[in-house]
């Protein structure tokens, strides 16, 4: 390393950068792992054009290569999700996932509280997609959930609240189910900054609470780090969890545990490999001169969408539960009762809950370590005032 002046550092790192762009331009498309294609930015985007000018000397020189593969750039979530992995504890699913990609990031042992809720506003659920990019599937249906990660490899322990939908990429016979999340909400602001910046998840900040009361009325708090969660959750007979944002609880999700001997294992939140199709955006900034059509600088990045896979590997049972309820309310900032036919601000109800499970999970980045960018947004997305108050407010 002495080789390299710091004055020459920032050079370095801008080819770096230009050849893990690069890696993910130069190929048309991404393939997950259904087999299913999301077409990719060509390098000739004429988007970036100072790339082009970097990327040549980029790639032909090793020592640039190495110096990317020694970089955090390698490890896009950060210092910490590079290069321990992280293991499944579960003995049956390491055997099960002979592909050590499956097993090499994780949220190791999520506990999932989630529920199928209808979509009773088709027209104001897709006011928050992409158009022409993305559609809302068919069934018409909206998971929303509250999770608690004991264990992240980039950012610790966390809760999370989100909205996802099932949608569909293209159309025809090529169309792809994918999930998209239009609003999420964390309580670490590491794992906001990755999700927002990485995986194009909009995530802002919440306070959470997340409680199982068991048979015998005592209420625990799953993120005491000295409860054993499966334990708690063996023996629970209800769930109460909630996030709360400046004041406001948006969500409050509640239900009784059924009978244990329905327990099974299965995917919470939805299959085994779920594909996100999320948008990635900077915030968004004005070209410096409204005249010109396309900023030089790149500055005004438009948003591009962003294909990421997460693997699901249950290894505990999960619960239905009856008497599941989820209540909303929705806020200036935080109008997320739309697509479920809420009007108004302030306003707010109980969703069509369609079922509600909960259970102990682990995440894997998978077959797709890092992310690959899609097609840019077309203009109307973030300038929606709903969305960008979604996303931003
Ligand atoms: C959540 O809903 C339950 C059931 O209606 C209620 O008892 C509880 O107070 C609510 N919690 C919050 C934080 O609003």
């Amino acid at each position: 390393m002495r080789a390299f002046s710091i004055t020459r550092a920032p050079a370095l790192l801008a080819l770096a950068l230009a050849l893990l762009v690069h890696a993910a331009a130069a190929r048309d498309v991404a393939t997950n792992g259904d087999g299913t294609r999301l077409p990719l930015a060509r390098a000739s985007d004429p988007s970036c054009p100072w790339l082009g000018n970097v990327l040549d000397a980029a790639r032909a020189s090793p020592l640039v290569k190495g110096l990317v593969q020694r970089t955090r750039m390698a490890a896009p979530f950060g210092p910490g999700s590079w290069p321990a992995p992280l293991e499944v504890d579960d003995a049956d699913a390491a055997d099960d996932a002979d592909d050590a990609d499956r097993r090499r990031f994780g949220w190791k042992r999520a506990l999932v509280l989630a529920a199928k809720a209808r979509v009773a506003d088709a027209a104001a659920a897709s006011a928050w997609l992409p158009k022409n990019l993305l559609t809302l599937s068919d069934d018409l249906a909206a998971t929303v959930f509250i999770a608690w990660y004991p264990d992240s490899f980039c950012c610790g322990a966390y809760h999370e609240a989100a909205i996802v939908f099932d949608v569909t990429y293209g159309g025809g016979d090529d169309a792809v189910d994918a999930l998209h999340c239009p609003w999420m909400l964390v309580d670490k602001d590491r794992s906001m900054i990755a999700g927002r910046e990485i995986l194009g998840f909009p995530k802002k900040l919440g306070e959470f609470a997340f409680t199982l009361t068991t048979e015998d009325g005592a209420t625990i708090d799953v993120s005491d780090p000295s409860v054993d969660v499966a334990d708690v959750l063996s023996r629970a007979a209800r769930v109460d969890a909630s996030v709360t944002r400046e004041g406001a609880t948006l969500l409050n999700i509640t239900g009784a545990l059924t009978k244990k001997g329905f327990a099974r294992r299965e995917p919470l939140l939805k299959d085994e490999r779920n594909v996100f199709l999320n948008v990635q955006t900077n915030h968004p900034l004005p070209p410096a001169d409204a005249s010109k059509p396309r900023d030089p600088a790149c500055l005004g990045n438009r948003p591009r969408l962003l294909q990421f896979v997460f693997d699901e590997v249950v290894t505990d049972d999960t619960y239905d539960l009856k008497d599941a309820a989820v209540a909303l309310t929705q806020t200036k900032t935080d109008s997320i009762g739309a697509p479920f036919g809420f009007k108004g601000i302030e306003t707010g109800g109980d969703l069509d809950v369609l079922g509600m499970k909960i259970g102990i999970t682990n995440f894997y980045t998978g077959l797709e370590g890092t992310p690959t960018l899609g097609p840019t947004v077309p203009s109307g997305f973030i300038e929606n005032d709903d969305v960008y108050w979604l996303r931003y407010q």
